[in-house]
């Protein structure tokens, strides 16, 4: 079983996707965690590359490093883990680079959803949590938290624009509370995959 969570920078989602692991590992499952882009040799010296403060690149040339990072990491790690029957917790995964490329950089939902599934053979969260309403970022910006209040606000708004496009994939979390409330929430939404 695959699922993602998402969200708009520092809301959250990288504690409650440890938290979501942990839980199920209780249960007896194999889980794998990962998080996008990252999770393999190539990946993290492309998120390297990608969160480089430094670095310039264009909007085309950010969105194929990401789906570069994505196809390396689904065919070394997700594909595998899923065939042998695993569950895998993805911190981030294709929603990111629809809102954050496709809707917040302007490349279009469309373009950046075939070169997405191109990347990943097709392979899809069968649920996808979107969490959503806090902003917890801390001070030091990396290249793309450093993108501008316009730009932020337009991921914020892509997220449930996303959400209201494919309802029964993609969940919508509140993640206002403590952490517990928000995990609750989480339980809730996944409550029809567990075995
Ligand atoms: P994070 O893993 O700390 O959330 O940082 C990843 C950053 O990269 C975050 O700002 C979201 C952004 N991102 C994209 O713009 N497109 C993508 O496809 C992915 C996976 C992340």
């Amino acid at each position: 079983m695959f699922v993602s969570l998402e969200g708009p920078d520092g809301v959250g989602k990288t504690t409650q996707a440890a938290l979501l692991a942990e839980r199920l590992r209780a249960t007896g499952l194999e889980v794998v965690q990962c998080r996008e882009p990252g999770g393999t040799g190539l990946g993290e010296r492309v998120r390297a590359v990608l969160l480089d403060p430094e670095a310039t690149m264009g909007d085309r040339a950010e969105a194929l490093l990401f789906a570069a990072a994505r196809a390396e990491l689904t065919e070394a790690v997700i594909a595998p883990a899923l065939a042998r029957g695993a569950w895998v917790v993805c911190d981030r995964f294709i929603d990111s680079s629809l809102v954050y490329q496709g809707l917040a950089r302007g490349l279009g939902l469309e373009s950046i959803r075939a070169v997405s599934l191109f990347a990943t053979g097709g392979v899809l969260p069968a649920r996808t949590l979107v969490l959503h309403g806090v902003d917890r970022r801390d001070d030091e910006p990396d290249r793309m938290e450093a993108a501008g209040a316009d730009f932020h606000a337009r991921v914020a708004e892509g997220f449930l624009e996303l959400a209201a496009l494919e309802p029964d994939r993609v969940r919508l979390i509140d993640a206002r509370g403590s952490v517990d409330e928000v995990a609750a929430r989480i339980e809730q939404a996944l409550e029809d995959l567990r075995p």
